[in-house]
């Protein structure tokens, strides 16, 4: 996959056109999961199962930003045993399946949910695996006029017809650091320009999407290691945190595995003193 190209082609789509997708691209998300999704933890036991748009009825209320409920032909759902780092690995493996869709012009859009048992329920699951991932799904409508989100706060989410535009994100220049947390002398030097792989592996990372848009971490370079640091953030509750960090962590890899090779991220901190703040964690690592 050119994840470099379906990262900057993804974005969120919340209204979708009543279009069936086929049972052949069905077959081929499938196949893709079984056989070529990147996994962060591959030990970690995971299943997809994809539902019609007949299901928006029975998560209505379960899912979605203060329960608004995203109407799309497909949903896909992740489920995955529990283990250390199911929900990192939950958002490395959704996001590829994301990216997927992607490449295959399906558009799509994360969806929160707060009780699996409610979910589970309402669709009649009985899976000893755990839910960690609602995907929507299906082909986005071909409009300049798309429903887009204006997020104040986790209590403050309106949802109107505007103009499409992109989601504001934080640039390279506020994730990422040199040596230290916060150190930003030096960071241009060390990532190169845009026909840099680091640069263009970075900048995938911007890109990532994130519970509310708040892209809660950063990195630090420091020597031939990059590390990814989780930033405390009061709306973000724990899942989405780890969600979002699985999510940044394949960005990072896609990009960085298309042109040097596979990216392994080393779970934990890394033996060296980056100098974090009391809100910030270390929580991977990688070799360049
Ligand atoms: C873990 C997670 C949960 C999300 N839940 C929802 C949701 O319930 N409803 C929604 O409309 N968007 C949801 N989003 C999408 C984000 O709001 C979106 O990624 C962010 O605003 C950035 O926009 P972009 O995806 O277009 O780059 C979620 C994203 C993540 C990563």
């Amino acid at each position: 996959m050119d994840y470099s190209a379906m990262i900057q082609n993804r974005k969120s789509v919340r209204a979708f056109q009543d279009k069936e997708v086929p049972g052949s691209a069905l077959a081929e998300i499938k196949e893709y999961f079984l056989n070529n999704c990147k996994k962060l933890i591959p030990s970690i036991d995971t299943q997809v199962r994809i539902f019609g748009s007949d299901v928006k009825d029975a998560l209505e209320g379960a899912a979605g930003y203060e329960q608004l409920m995203i109407g799309a032909p497909c949903y896909l759902l992740l489920f995955s045993e529990y283990a250390e780092y199911t929900a990192e690995n939950a958002g490395f493996i959704a996001e590829d399946l994301i990216l997927k869709l992607t490449e295959m012009d399906l558009n799509s859009c994360w969806l929160t949910f707060g009780d699996e048992d409610q979910v589970k329920k309402a669709l009649d699951l009985n899976t000893p695996l755990h839910l960690q991932a609602i995907i929507a799904f299906g082909y986005g409508k071909k409009t300049s006029k798309l429903i887009r989100l204006n997020i104040k706060s986790m209590s403050k989410i309106d949802a109107e017809v505007k103009r499409e535009y992109y989601s504001p994100k934080l640039g390279i220049n506020d994730l990422v650091f040199a040596e230290k947390w916060g150190r930003k002398d030096g960071v241009d030097d060390l990532i190169g320009d845009m026909e840099s792989m680091l640069w263009r592996a970075f900048y995938a990372a911007s890109l990532s999407p994130s519970f509310l848009n708040r892209q809660p971490y950063g990195f630090v370079l420091h020597g031939t290691r990059v590390t990814l640091v989780r930033k405390k953030d009061v709306y973000t509750d724990e899942v989405s945190a780890k969600l979002d960090l699985g999510i940044v962590m394949l960005h990072f890899a896609g990009v960085v595995s298309q042109s040097a090779g596979r990216l392994t991220w080393n779970m934990g901190a890394p033996d060296t003193d980056l100098g974090l703040p009391d809100d910030c964690t270390a929580v991977a690592w990688c070799k360049l």
